[in-house]
């Protein structure tokens, strides 16, 4: 049995990412992780595509140098607009979350009426949609942009009534249209996970894309024979700017200390 004990790299505009980083480590205790959060371009969801190309490139050098043997973009905003850019670019596997996310959400649907709350640029690229619509022809899909939310839980606001106020109005069309599968279109959202449950009711079912994410990464791992070979793994953190909303709300959520959170100039 080969194995790999490099890093897996991990990227994201800010704490978002640590929703798949989480589960990753959760899963694939043995893996080292490399998490890097590009708060200095933060938020992405308000980025030109090519804005968020470059971005992504730095960050793909960056994670490079560092010797991954795999990446996820656990950012459905850059996943959206650059993976296949990237994938042609960069001898690496690349796992995005919009296809995974489709996946499960065609997946747990019944009546193929599916909302995606995401960023301004997730929404207008029609990624999911796109996505969906490739297993599930016939799929009704309202992709509903959220430019409140990001900046909420950057700064920890994931109780406020504005929040909750902002929340009911994204998930008004797709329950009107009485989509019963709400998928959470960005990584930031899982953070807002049990209000917008709340506030989409009972009969409607949350897909976060992390889950079927690190299903995906397992079977890149199997397919290169690329697991690590070790009982516990590190997990090492970067962020390109500011670095309080990883200690003051990524490390809650986290359920584990963060340690130091690196400021790196790429
Ligand atoms: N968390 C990211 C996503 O999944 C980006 C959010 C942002 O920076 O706007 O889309």
């Amino acid at each position: 049995m080969q194995f790999d004990n490099r890093a897996i790299g991990v990227f994201d505009s800010g704490i978002g990412g640590l929703t798949v980083a989480r589960l990753i480590q959760e899963q694939l205790p043995g893996e080292d992780i490399i998490y890097i959060g590009d708060t200095a371009n933060l938020p992405y969801g308000e980025k030109s595509v090519s804005q968020l190309i470059d971005f992504a490139r730095r960050i793909m050098d960056f994670l490079m140098a560092n010797q991954v043997k795999a990446i996820v973009a656990a950012c459905n905003t850059s996943s959206s607009v650059s993976i296949d850019i990237l994938r042609d670019r960069y001898p690496v596997p690349i796992i995005g979350v919009v296809k995974p996310g489709a996946r499960a959400a065609v997946r747990v649907s019944k009546n193929m009426r599916i909302g995606v709350l995401a960023t301004e640029v997730t929404a207008k690229s029609s990624a999911y949609r796109r996505e969906i619509l490739s297993i599930q022809p016939d799929a009704r899909v309202w992709e509903v942009p959220c430019p409140a939310l990001v900046p909420a839980v950057e700064q920890g606001r994931t109780a406020d009534p504005e929040v909750r106020e902002a929340v009911s109005s994204y998930l008004a069309l797709p329950l009107q249209n009485q989509a019963d599968t709400i998928v959470l279109g960005c990584t930031h959202y899982p953070y807002l996970q049990s209000l917008i449950a709340e506030v989409s009711g009972e009969r409607v079912t949350i897909v976060d894309p992390a889950v079927e994410t690190v299903t995906e990464l397992k079977r890149v791992l199997a397919d290169i024979r690329g697991f690590a070979q070790r009982e516990s793994g590190r997990a090492s953190f970067f962020a390109t700017g500011p670095t309080n909303s990883f200690t003051e709300v990524g490390a809650r959520f986290y359920g584990r200390g963060l340690g130091r959170v690196e400021t790196v100039n790429i």
